[in-house]
């Protein structure tokens, strides 16, 4: 599934053309559809309807006020990893009670914030951290419910620098040490250990590692006989970013749940990211030049890796489409690479690609997670604008970065 359709030889987001769009905003810039993002976030939620989720939508993904807002508006919670996120949640109108907090390195001012505000769970990840939140809570007299982060040594089967769940990273408390330092939280007075969260990567697509969690858990629950209110599942479920690519089956997943919770008082919290926002935005941007060299054709763009971090990081491949349709192809070798002064700004590889000349426009598909969010001021380029659709209708949600702030400093 993706936001973007063919009418009438036009690439369409809604019912706008991408050419009308294009034409009205500076490129490049980020196009969401507003109601694929509603789609996604109630399909998840019927889908997981028997279990009645908190489903906390995972904010690094996206941060955009304005789809935190209309998020908000259905039904969601947060998944926050630092203040500045939290913040944002809050100015979103998302309850504190709806607020999760997780990252291995949260700082001091952090955790008082999040106390003081009163969130749901700060997911703690190691032993150091539940001590300083503790103490913390100790100062302010309060009693703070906490999650501890379970790291199951598990392989989401997914690319290397997503992937969270084995021993070899950084993310949570192995089997043994989680159940020593639950013992120890039993004890400490300001804190009440409510929580168990386990995150194993992200763009999972195989249901196999989710499994092995759920049976994992279960083994864990069984021998610690600990009574936790909440178990949070985290995010990761996987999409697809191309027609035939693998998607997590969430139907399956559904079950899994469903027959884990089985006998079970325990309310399941979700932080999916990407199969909320995944499919909702395109990148907008324009062929700068086509340029031959020997038997390459390079077709340069006027994105780059700094808006769309995910091709550079992880080699991911979003889909390149001309906005409009044409039967004439080129074919050869083809590269579409952006501005940035390195190799690495590179999006994708063609063997052949409708015909397209310097000046027109294509569009980068199933950008609306890790996009924006990812992107940076490298090569001192402004940070690009986002609109959003909404049947015939368009609006900015964030301005293009002024490029006269931006020489400040
Ligand atoms: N919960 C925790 C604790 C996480 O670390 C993450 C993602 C999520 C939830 C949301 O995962 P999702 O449902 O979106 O898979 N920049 C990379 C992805 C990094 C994911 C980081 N953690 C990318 O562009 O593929």
């Amino acid at each position: 599934m993706n936001s973007i359709k063919l009418r009438k030889n036009n690439l369409c987001i809604e019912n706008i053309s991408l050419l009308t769009l294009a034409k009205k905003y500076h490129t490049p810039f980020y196009c969401y559809s507003l109601t694929q993002l509603k789609n996604n976030f109630v399909s998840f939620k019927n889908t997981f309807k028997s279990i009645k989720p908190l489903i906390c939508f995972s904010i690094k993904s996206n941060s955009n006020l304005f789809i935190l807002k209309e998020l908000k508006k259905i039904g969601s919670g947060a998944d926050v990893v630092s203040v500045g996120e939290l913040l944002k949640a809050l100015r979103a109108g998302i309850k504190p009670e709806k607020i999760v907090f997780s990252g291995v390195g949260k700082t001091e001012e952090e955790i008082k914030i999040a106390i003081k505000k009163k969130i749901l769970l700060i997911n703690a990840e190691s032993e150091s951290e539940v001590n300083l939140i503790n103490k913390i809570s100790k100062k302010l007299s309060k009693k703070t419910s906490i999650g501890i982060r379970l790291n199951p040594n598990i392989s989401g089967k997914t690319h290397k620098k997503i992937s969270t769940g084995s021993k070899y990273e950084k993310f949570g408390l192995l089997y043994n040490d989680f159940i020593n330092l639950c013992k120890k939280v039993k004890k400490m007075k300001n804190l009440k250990l409510e929580g168990l969260s386990v995150h194993i990567g992200s763009q999972i697509t195989d249901i196999e590692p989710f499994e092995k969690v759920l049976s994992l858990l279960n083994k864990l629950l069984k021998k610690t006989n600990i009574n936790f209110k909440y178990i949070d599942l985290g995010g990761g479920m996987g999409i697809s970013y191309a027609k035939k690519e693998k998607e997590i089956n969430l139907k399956k997943y559904s079950q899994l749940v469903k027959n884990f919770l089985k006998k079970k008082n325990i309310r399941i919290i979700f932080e999916p990211g990407r199969i909320i926002v995944g499919n909702t935005a395109s990148i907008i941007s324009k062929v700068i030049y086509i340029k031959k060299s020997g038997n390459k054709r390079f077709i340069v763009l006027d994105v780059g890796m700094n808006n769309l971090m995910r091709p550079a990081l992880y080699g991911a491949k979003h889909q390149i489409l001309p906005i409009k349709k044409t039967n004439k192809k080129i074919s050869g070798e083809i590269e579409f690479v952006g501005p940035i002064c390195e190799s690495s700004d590179k999006f994708l590889n063609q063997k052949s690609f409708p015909r397209i000349k310097e000046g027109d426009y294509v569009c980068l598909t199933h950008a609306g997670a890790y996009g924006m969010s990812l992107s940076s001021n490298y090569n001192v380029r402004p940070m690009i604008a986002e609109i959003l659709v909404t049947g015939s209708k368009h609006r900015l949600i964030r301005k293009r970065q002024n490029l006269n702030d931006l020489i400040k400093n």
